[in-house]
């Protein structure tokens, strides 16, 4: 296994973690409790952190999505894998995500979980790659805005591979 190169240190990952964190905690003070909701599989390791640097009332539901494509490539279909256990019926709801890249993904579940009436949605992701936007979705909360790189680490991955690394990296072509 190649090693990737460091693009985000661990230092870096958990110094912002810790600002948005805050900024979470600022933003739902006095709120009914927030519903965190980590996309699987990419964002287990990123909300696992955030989470325990927001410090209001919360609850969290997993939601896995896979978007089919060769290789490094979005194909823009999207697919429910696993899906909430609980409704968001008047709900604060928090999606984490790990990267926001074509917004093809993003698109999808917003839209999706607008159907089933939370009181609202906020989109917090790690990461976003601007030069890929092929729809735009708000982001409320952004980790690091990054160049157009494929990215592993920290819970994202290639091929399955390289999501246990404590910092994001880019492999070397
Ligand atoms: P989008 O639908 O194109 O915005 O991409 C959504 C998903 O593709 C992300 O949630 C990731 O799982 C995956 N993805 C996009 N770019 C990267 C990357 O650089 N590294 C690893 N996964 C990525
Ligand atoms: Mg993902």
């Amino acid at each position: 296994m190649k090693k990737p190169n460091v693009l985000l240190s661990t230092e870096v990952i958990q110094q912002r973690v810790r600002e948005l964190g805050a900024q979470i905690t600022a933003d739902y003070q006095g709120a009914e409790q927030l519903m965190v909701v980590p996309i699987l599989k990419g964002s287990f390791l990123f909300a696992a952190d955030l989470i325990r640097a927001i410090d209001v009332d919360l609850s969290v539901e997993f939601l896995g999505l896979r978007s089919y494509g060769a290789g490094t490539e979005t194909s823009g279909v999207v697919q429910i894998t696993y899906d909430l256990n609980s409704p968001i019926t008047n709900r604060d709801v928090l999606v984490v995500e790990d990267i926001v890249d074509t917004g093809l993904s993003m698109r999808y579940l917003l839209e999706n979980l607008a159907t089933r009436q939370p009181r609202s949605v906020r989109l917090c992701s790690l990461l976003h790659k601007p030069s890929r936007t092929r729809v735009k979705v708000p982001i409320d909360y952004l980790g690091f805005t990054i160049e157009d790189h494929f990215v592993v680490g920290y819970g994202l991955d290639y091929a399955e591979r390289y999501r246990h690394l404590p910092y994001i990296g880019v492999i070397s072509e």
